[in-house]
């Protein structure tokens, strides 16, 4: 069972892994927990820079009794750097682990390597396409922070047209009633013909907007987004829009008392430091979330 893209869940079986999150969330430090994957062991190998998603994998494997075998910078540190294709590695890795994590920044990378391998394949972000573990860890911190997943605002404001987490979140939005979606970027990073294809296809319904000041009354989730450098190849682009929009503390005065403010970080300018002590800044909680949620992912590809 790999993990390629939130299009291949089922409603019925995203809440069977928020469930099962809620489960390790409460019995993190139950000693029968550290046995469940005892005797596995989990490759995590990022070819793109991470913090979170790298070391919460690596931690939920250690919580569930797994190893660990990792590999950062890959693309230099792997004999990617020679020129071995992802294909071969994915062989090799199947050769040694039970479970591959992979983060690439080619779309479509990680499936490419699930192609030659039955060992599980986890995707942990692959270019601008896919983020699905990030989409589910934040589906689990809306429905713990708010107690619902339906007729809810969510406005995503930032960098709408590189985000794998708005890719992969937006269609599990989409399972629940009364979900209504915004898109508020600079015109430059506005929603692709191509994105906009794909949520048309899945009959999802969305606006677009190029006012924060708008949107936020009204929102119920505000979904702060990183400008991402990396996949702009004109850097002077990047330095015009970068800091287009910035959540400050005036902004907290016209949002609702129970919205919440997620980002999936790192953030880089996006949210003023001041608004962390506002008890609606929920995206260190979002980030703690995912260990129980790749608890549950582990698990899940181990039909456990
Ligand atoms: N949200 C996220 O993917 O963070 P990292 O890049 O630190 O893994």
């Amino acid at each position: 069972m790999h993990i390629l893209s939130t299009n291949q869940f089922t409603k019925d079986e995203v809440e069977k892994l928020l469930s099962r999150a809620s489960e390790m969330e409460k019995s993190l430090l139950d000693p029968k927990t550290r046995t469940l994957l005892a005797g596995k062991i989990v490759a995590c190998i990022f070819f793109e820079p991470s913090t979170r998603t790298r070391l919460s994998f690596e931690t939920a494997a250690l919580r569930l009794g797994a190893n660990v075998i990792s590999a950062e910078n890959a693309m230099t540190n792997s004999s990617t750097y020679k020129g071995e294709i992802i294909e071969d590695t994915a062989r090799m890795l199947s050769c040694y682990a039970d479970a591959i994590v992979i983060r690439h920044p080619t779309p479509g990378s990680v499936e490419s390597a699930s192609l030659v391998t039955e060992t599980p394949v986890i995707n942990a972000g692959d270019g601008g396409n896919q983020h699905p573990t990030q989409a589910l860890l934040d589906l689990y911190t809306i429905k713990k922070e708010l107690g619902r997943l339906d007729n809810l605002n969510i406005v995503f404001v930032g960098d709408v047209l590189h985000s794998r987490t708005l890719n992969s979140l937006v269609p599990l939005l989409a399972f629940y009633p009364g979900n209504k979606f915004q898109f508020i970027s600079p015109k430059e990073l506005a929603i692709s013909v191509e994105q906009k294809e794909k949520l048309i296809e899945k009959n999802i319904e969305f606006s677009e907007g190029y006012s924060l000041e708008k949107a936020l009354p009204n929102a119920d989730v505000v979904y702060m987004m990183r400008v991402q450098k990396e996949r702009f190849t004109n850097q002077n682009e990047y330095e015009r829009v970068k800091n287009f929009f910035i959540l400050k503390p005036k902004h907290l005065d016209i949002m609702k008392k129970e919205t919440i403010i997620m980002h999936p970080l790192p953030r880089v300018n996006e949210i003023d430091y001041e608004i962390d002590k506002d008890k609606r800044a929920a995206y260190f909680r979002q980030a703690q979330n995912g260990l129980y949620v790749r608890m549950a992912l582990l698990l899940y590809v181990f039909n456990l």
